[in-house]
């Protein structure tokens, strides 16, 4: 008989009750048997919500009174690396919210725990598992656009105190540890990697739009919040090697935009992303090809090996079960999240600097 999983989820904020609770059911033969967050009202509210048996306030009560397979660590970014090595020293599967760790030493300490516990370790965000980046990334490899030379990302919104509605105090996003780089940058950043692959340089301009910000929604409404503590507004530039760049233009400061998300340009075409990711679109494409009288925009077609449609961000549970069931390397995996932490770690030396640094890992 298929084995049910029980799901823990760790941090019960914005995200847990937008994308998990709703969705491990519908993502997997899973069930969530526990919910935990240090403000315990949030978990025992999400047990009530979603008929939860069990709830906690930390993750160490979790390890020693629950029977689970796989913890989801959804909590605030400063707490993941601790989360992450109580799950995995516990001997329990991991999937980590980004950034799973605040350096390229701890994330790796994770990842090397994982491999002694012999339990799976899934980093988000869920990029590489999109409809739409899988289709340009088989139209790229099969030589639709030519070489892709130039990738073009815009990933920004106007803040968690302003674009997303949230009961908890979105205060620590603006805090260190925190902020709009690891927040929103670590997107552009994966997504421009899983397209171009790993990066082997960086540089980085980065400015404090705005030095206060006033919660615009929930619990917290009205609240003037400091965020002064870090730029709000990046432009990161990434070299890749021979002859291939990125641009990354992310942060909390763009209210609004109508830039397309992704551009990858390559010398024969180029892939637009301008359509909400979740609703699973199709890139859209321009051909230049002389040699077959075409010069325009087309419309793909599902022809071969058609990537899976997402339903939720939790598809991260089908990717981490998939992998425990095979025992194969999930699609979202720590060592591509390893690399995306490099980059992140080392803007800060570009920024002050102002010169290009050079970039280790791999995947
Ligand atoms: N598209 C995306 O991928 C996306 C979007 C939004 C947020 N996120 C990520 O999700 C995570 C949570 O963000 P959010 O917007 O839900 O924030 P939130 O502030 O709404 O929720 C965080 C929750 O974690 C709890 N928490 C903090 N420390 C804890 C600990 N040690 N143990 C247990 N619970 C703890 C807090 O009390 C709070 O309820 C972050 O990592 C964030 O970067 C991802």
């Amino acid at each position: 008989m298929k084995k049910t999983w029980k799901v823990a989820v760790v941090g019960c904020g914005m995200f847990a009750n937008a994308q998990y609770f709703l969705n491990i059911s519908k993502e997997a033969n899973a069930v969530c048997v526990a919910a935990v967050d240090i403000v315990e009202e949030r978990a025992i509210e999400a047990c009530e919500k979603y008929n939860i048996p069990n709830h906690y306030k930390t993750v160490y009560e979790l390890i020693e009174s629950c029977d689970f397979d796989i913890a989801i660590d959804a909590a605030s970014i400063q707490a993941h690396h601790e989360i992450n090595m109580a799950v995995l020293s516990a001997g329990k599967h991991l999937i980590s919210q980004k950034p799973a760790a605040p350096t390229v030493e701890a994330i790796t300490e994770q990842i090397e725990l994982a491999e002694k516990m012999n339990v799976k370790f899934v980093c988000v965000p869920i990029h590489p598992m999109r409809y739409d980046l899988n289709i340009a990334k088989q139209m790229i490899a099969d030589g639709a656009i030519g070489v892709p030379y130039y990738a073009k990302c815009n990933m920004s919104h106007g803040g968690p105190e302003y674009f997303q509605y949230r009961e908890a105090d979105p205060s620590w996003f603006f805090e260190p540890g925190a902020g709009a780089l690891v927040d929103m940058g670590v997107h552009g950043l994966q997504i421009v990697t899983s397209v171009m692959g790993p990066a082997k340089k960086i540089a980085c301009m980065a400015k404090v739009t705005t030095p206060t910000r006033e919660v615009r929604s929930g619990n917290y409404d009205g609240k003037k919040i400091k965020t002064d503590m870090l730029p709000d507004q990046y432009v990161i530039t990434l070299d890749f090697g021979e002859g291939r760049m990125a641009m990354v233009d992310t942060g909390f400061s763009q209210k609004a935009s109508r830039a397309p998300q992704l551009e990858i340009f390559g010398e024969s075409g180029t892939i637009s992303f301008t359509k909400p990711y979740m609703t699973n679109p199709k890139p859209e494409v321009y051909i230049d090809s002389p040699e077959r009288g075409i010069r325009g925009w087309i419309e793909p077609m599902d022809w071969i090996n058609i990537p899976k449609k997402l339903i939720s961000q939790c598809c991260c549970l089908g990717d981490i079960i998939n992998s425990v069931e095979n025992d194969t390397k999930p699609v979202l995996s720590p060592e591509h999240a390893r690399h995306v932490l490099e980059i992140m770690c080392k803007i800060p030396e570009a920024i002050e600097t102002g010169r290009t640094i050079d970039l280790k890992t791999t995947f």
